[in-house]
């Protein structure tokens, strides 16, 4: 058995310093030969930092041969800070945003994004799980012990071709569609068992797959009990049976194992596989062993406050893919640098009517937090309850946020579909905040 491991632990709260450095790798996943890979701070994938309220002077050095950013996925930070496309460090160059955090404890990820190289760049490995902690997890009666009952995450799904080598070259239906692969990693680890103590376990769930759905249910039917969404707690534990994930978003879940044996978490109820295999460890005493009834996450109510609504369709651009046109588009049009799609007044909220073609899009909002008001005109899925930054809109979806981080016309906010093919081939648009 090869037991999974945990990313490395940044630990920013003494120093309020954040270094980043990304950089190129070799790596064998499993039996395969060593593939080119890149990472922050290491060859694939980057730490897990963990940032508190308050000032983080961050550095950012790219050793690599193409441009990067770094985008705080779930942070709300301005668009200066935001890292977005309009951010790219160049070869051999430094970023250095002084930034500061305010938010509620969540769990983020931070990964590369720049336009048409955002897919291939997050694919080889520039990404990694941010943990905005307040230090109250005790209170709260949530495990929080990194890497024992409180697990970091990251699922991807890779594609290795027949020698065993992580191969990343998508046709035109791998960008139709988003590009799948055909075999799990977890932590960039192929196979891993994870090892948990017998009793409350919390998962920090994070989609980082390109394109992939997840389903996630366990094979013995026991309970994931939903803490918390994108942009923090809940309320109080949902209790779920499958849990839906699609790229981009990040969910907390705990999950008790004090009884039963080894269970699989796998995805997909109709044809099932796996992503990750469970082993308890009887000499470890679990530190929690019943769920908090209640969490104090407070999704606002911000219905009613709405001083405009635009309408968000993902689409192809006119012409479509067959035209040459780029294909992907928001409201006909393919993501335009130069171009601000909305312009947003601070402070205000709006609804966002979010309409999806063809497949069913994930859709991302950078610098904000969203309440979804409506899906396919119901109430939303339970897993879309709290606060969102990213949601899988099958049909159509109504959101609610308020803009509270200022963006300009140099460093607006983006808004996108989380299948990183889409985004990159054009559906994605962008907004300020004034
Ligand atoms: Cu995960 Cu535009 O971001
Ligand atoms: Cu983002
Ligand atoms: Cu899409």
């Amino acid at each position: 058995m090869t037991r999974l491991s945990m990313p490395p632990l940044l630990d920013t709260r003494a120093t309020g310093r954040l270094s980043l450095t990304a950089m190129a790798g070799s790596r064998r996943f499993s039996d395969g030969p060593a593939v080119a890979t890149a990472g922050f701070n290491q060859g694939y994938l980057g730490p897990t930092i963990i940032v508190q309220n308050g000032d983080l002077a961050t550095e950012v050095t790219n050793r690599l041969d193409e441009p990067v950013s770094a985008h705080w996925h779930g942070l709300l930070v301005p668009g200066e800070h935001d890292g977005g496309p309009h951010l790219a460090i160049a070869p051999g160059a430094t970023w250095r945003p002084e930034m500061v955090i305010a938010q509620d404890p969540a769990t983020a990820w931070y990964h590369t994004h720049i336009h048409e190289r955002t897919a291939a760049q997050v694919y080889s490995g520039l990404a990694g799980v941010i943990h905005v902690a307040d230090g109250r997890d005790d209170q709260r009666g949530l495990p929080a012990e990194y890497g024992v009952d409180d697990l970091t995450l990251v699922l991807q799904d890779r594609r290795f071709d027949a020698a065993g080598r992580m191969v990343y070259d998508p046709s035109m239906m791998d960008i139709m569609h988003g590009f799948a692969g055909n075999r799990m990693l977890v932590n960039g680890q192929a196979g891993a068992t994870a090892v948990v103590p017998e009793g409350i376990v919390r998962l920090r769930l994070l989609n980082g797959s390109n394109a992939r759905i997840y389903t996630l249910f366990f094979d013995d039917t026991r309970l994931m009990h939903l803490v918390a969404t994108d942009g923090g707690y809940l309320p109080a534990p949902l209790a779920l049976d499958v849990l839906r994930l699609a790229p981009g978003e990040r969910a907390e879940i705990l999950v008790d194992f004090a009884a039963g044996g080894a269970p699989v978490l796998l995805s997909d109820p109709g044809q099932p596989y796996g992503v990750l295999q469970f082993e308890k460890d009887p000499t470890q005493t679990a530190r929690i062993m019943r769920l908090p009834d209640q969490l104090d996450g407070a999704p606002e109510d911000l219905s009613g406050n709405e001083i405009r609504t635009r309408q968000v369709s993902l689409d192809m651009g006119i012409g479509g893919m067959m035209m040459g046109g780029g294909g992907f588009a928001i409201n006909g049009r393919p993501f335009d640098m130069n171009r601000v799609d909305f312009e947003v007044a601070l402070g205000s909220v709006e609804r966002w009517h979010v309409r999806s073609t063809m497949v069913a899009h994930p859709f991302h909002v950078h610098g904000v937090r969203f309440r979804v008001v409506s899906e396919n005109g119901g109430p939303p899925r339970p897993e879309d309850t709290g606060w969102k930054d990213t949601v899988l809109v099958p049909g159509e979806a109504e959101i609610l946020t308020r803009f509270d981080q200022p963006a300009s016309r140099e460093t607006p906010l983006m808004f996108h579909c989380h299948i990183l093919e889409h985004e990159d081939a054009g559906m994605m648009g962008q907004f300020t905040v004034t």
